[in-house]
């Protein structure tokens, strides 16, 4: 027979892509539904929103559609104080993490917890949302799950973002997306190993901190000192200041390139940013002619860098 051992090709062939198939569209889904999400995993789907890179939500990755971060110490509804907890914002139309939508990726048990006593499959994005992390007991282990607080406690996303004020809350989510959008991870990995780095950078991170993050932003090549952790090891917002808008400011050999532009056109009191005028002054002070740098300028609240901000010192 001529074509005998064409036959059996295609029939080997078939096998070999059913088989990779499965291996990559099937094998994922087991693997992640048998890790439990940790709570850093909780806290960066909740504060990251849905995916945390490039979307057909947020085409040009100006940080839309994600929802905020609220630290709270007093309760949105009677005004008592209460011990400090980070609410999760999701104003109307917000997409949902992954975690909630497809609650099975948070894993067993935090999956039970968070449907029964978090009730997240009652809150709605047309309605939005506001979301806490609880704590409750499954298999006799203390595990932290996803709680709608809309739902349990009657907190409307406005009116937590009234009581917390600007100044508690945080961009995270719309930050993360600059941190791809301006390539950070080209130099920056978030991703400590298990070596010495230990010991500066901080502690590794686990696989149930990644349950349904979307990309992981690890980078590659590391050219510049793991973020995973900075903002424990510096949580200076002037210092970041400085550093962002020109790095030479505070390590005067850094390769780092600047990230002034991401000021925009206006300073936090409205007035245009005299970009040629400071660069006129900076190298006269880089030259030795003047004792001092000129100030950075204070960015706007709805600034990229308002955002990249708090989404560094976030990684604690
Ligand atoms: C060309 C490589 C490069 C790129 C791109 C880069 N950095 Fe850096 N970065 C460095 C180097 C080198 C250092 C260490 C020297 C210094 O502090 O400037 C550093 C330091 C830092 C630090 C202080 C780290 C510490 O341990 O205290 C932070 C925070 C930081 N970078 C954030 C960022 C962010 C956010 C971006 C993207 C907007 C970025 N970097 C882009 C090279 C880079």
């Amino acid at each position: 027979m001529a074509f005998r051992e064409y036959k059996v090709g295609a029939r080997l062939f078939g096998v070999a892509l059913g088989g990779s198939m499965v291996i990559t569209l099937y094998m994922p889904i087991v693997d992640m539904t048998s890790v439990a999400v940790t709570e850093t995993g909780l806290k960066k789907q909740l504060s990251y929103g849905r995916i945390g890179g490039f979307s057909y939500e947020d085409p040009w990755m100006l940080g839309e559609g994600k929802p905020k971060t609220v630290v709270l110490n007093k309760d949105p509804k009677t005004g008592q104080p209460i011990e400090t907890v980070d609410a999760y914002v999701y104003e109307p139309g917000i997409p949902f993490p992954s975690g909630i939508v497809h609650p099975r990726i948070l894993g067993d048990g935090i999956t039970q917890l968070s449907l029964d006593k978090g009730q997240i499959g009652s809150a709605s994005e047309d309605a939005g949302a506001v979301f806490v992390i609880a704590r409750g007991t499954h298999n006799g282990e203390t595990v932290t799950y996803i709680e709608n607080a809309t739902a349990t406690r009657g907190w409307q996303p406005a009116e937590v973002l009234s009581t917390g004020g600007d100044e508690n809350t945080h961009y995270i989510g719309s930050g993360k997306i600059m941190f791809v959008k301006e390539g950070c991870w080209w130099c920056h990995t978030l991703l400590p190993e298990q070596t010495q780095d230990w010991q500066y950078f901080g502690i590794p991170p686990r696989l149930g901190d990644f349950n349904g993050e979307s990309p992981t932003a690890f980078g590659s090549d590391r050219k510049a000192p793991d973020l995973l952790h900075v903002g424990a090891r510096n949580s200076s917002k002037e210092w970041m200041m400085m550093h962002f808008f020109n790095p030479r400011l505070v390590q005067p050999h850094s390769i780092m390139p600047r990230y002034d532009y991401m000021w925009g056109d206006v300073d936090a009191n409205g007035n245009p940013i005299d970009f040629k005028a400071w660069r006129a002054e900076y190298d006269a002070y880089a030259k030795g002619k003047t004792m001092y740098p000129p100030d950075v300028p204070e960015y706007a609240k709805d600034s990229q860098i308002r955002y990249l901000m708090d989404f560094i010192l976030s990684l604690k």
